[in-house]
């Protein structure tokens, strides 16, 4: 049966799996969240490279997944050029497919990028959408301090409503469309809505759809086996995810990367 790797620095390829499981759903998972290791986001260059391809080496090599689909913004502006090269099977990331859809969306061609310091810093939501349009405003938004509360389930608070309320406040008054640049994101959209009135894009669905479109929908068969491998906390990562996914999560290991 085929198998889809799907990875991140912890909870938030959650976001993208949710779509690849309504695109793609005869296809077994396995899922890696490097939440002993999160934020990614916050470390140098190397380190993150370094990470990812623990990860993907482990997906590829030990579970020997057939496609590979970087739930990562971060990852996937460090190490998806670097992963296409090195393995033999699809690899999808999240960048490409977002950009494509906030371009879409956004009627007076003002964007602005939400993303971990170091997306920002790399700057390749920037290259990529203006790759699309070069005549395209885009504005990039670190927001150094939400992986770490999504990771940690506090989203429900007066403090966490504040800070989001903090970095929106840096948006130009001209955006109109706002690019949820991290996979973490999606999960406190519904607290972002609150302050934000104009068009988000959560590149997921995209994502899951460019997915299809290279490897095709799967054969049908009896059960489908979604494995889930946590460096960090499992019983948090269980929690929070099971939320999001609106679904049981029962195949979940600790796994450490040497
Ligand atoms: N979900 C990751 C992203 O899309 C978060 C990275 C991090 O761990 O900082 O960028």
């Amino acid at each position: 049966m085929r198998k889809i790797g799907v990875f991140d620095s912890g909870v938030g390829g959650i976001s993208v799996l949710k779509e690849v499981l309504k695109e793609l759903p005869n296809d077994d998972i396995v899922y890696f969240g490097d939440s002993l290791n999160a934020p990614y986001g916050d470390r140098p260059l190397k380190e993150i490279i370094e990470l990812c391809l623990k990860v993907s080496d482990f997906l590829v090599y030990e579970k020997k997944v057939d496609a590979l689909v970087i739930a990562c913004n971060t990852a996937t502006g460090a190490a998806m050029n670097l992963m296409v090269e090195k393995y033999d099977i699809p690899v999808v990331g999240v960048i490409k497919p977002g950009a494509k859809e906030a371009l879409k969306k956004s009627l007076k061609k003002n964007i602005a990028v939400l993303a971990t310091p170091a997306t920002v810093k790399m700057g390749v939501y920037k290259d990529e959408l203006l790759n699309l349009d070069k005549n395209l405003v885009v504005q990039q938004i670190p927001c150094p301090h939400f992986v770490k509360m999504i990771e940690n389930g506090w989203i429900d608070s007066e403090e966490s409503d504040n800070m989001i309320k903090n970095y929106l406040g840096f948006l130009s008054k001209k955006t109109d469309t706002i690019i949820l640049g991290c996979t973490h994101y999606p999960l406190i959209k519904r607290h972002i809505e609150k302050f934000y009135k104009g068009t988000i894009v959560d590149p997921a669905k995209e994502t899951a759809l460019t997915l299809k479109e290279k490897i095709g929908v799967g054969d049908k068969k009896k059960e489908l086996i979604i494995e889930f491998f946590v460096s960090g906390d499992i019983e948090k990562f269980k929690k929070i995810s099971e939320e999001f996914l609106e679904r049981k999560i029962d195949h979940i290991y600790k796994k450490i990367l040497g």
